[in-house]
């Protein structure tokens, strides 16, 4: 699987709203380095856990402000994280875990919730995979009801 591949097969898929959001994370756990794949919705001031690929995590709802995806929406901003451990407001999932990214998933300007990834090796996500992110972003976005 490419990123290519990924943005091909959710745009083609016939599901819908969380069904979708549960594809497009399956397909990313199969690129390299994304080594856990989530989904969170904003619901008020609460970030839920939504469909994710990975190892259960404790942080299924997450304030705005608190972590990297809590500061994301308080930011209004994607996060791009080369090494966790140089971080205070960090909210740990798993010991392996060194870089994450959160891309915000945005409709007219409204944050419905975020792409988080996190990736056992330092350094491991850039602005390309931010980039790539963003164009998944807009594919859920604009599916991110059920049909
Ligand atoms: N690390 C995130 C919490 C979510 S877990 O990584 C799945 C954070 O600091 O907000």
């Amino acid at each position: 699987m490419t990123p290519a591949q990924v943005l091909e097969l959710v745009a083609s898929s016939p599901e819908r709203g969380q069904a979708l959001r549960q594809v497009a994370m399956t397909a990313l756990s199969e690129l390299s380095g994304y080594d856990w794949c989530g989904i969170y919705r904003l619901e008020g001031d609460i970030l839920v856990l939504d469909a994710f690929v990975g190892a259960p995590t404790d942080h299924t709802q997450i304030p705005i402000g608190v972590g990297v995806c809590g500061t994301a929406v308080k930011e209004g901003k994607n996060q791009v994280i080369s090494d966790v451990r140089e971080l205070d407001n960090y909210l740990s999932c798993s010991t392996q875990t060194r870089s994450e990214i959160v891309v915000l998933i945005e409709r007219e300007g409204v944050v419905l919730g975020q792409i988080d990834i996190d990736g056992h090796d330092i350094n491991r996500f850039t602005g390309e995979d931010e980039e790539f992110l963003t164009q998944l972003a807009a594919l859920l976005a604009a599916n991110w009801d059920e049909a």
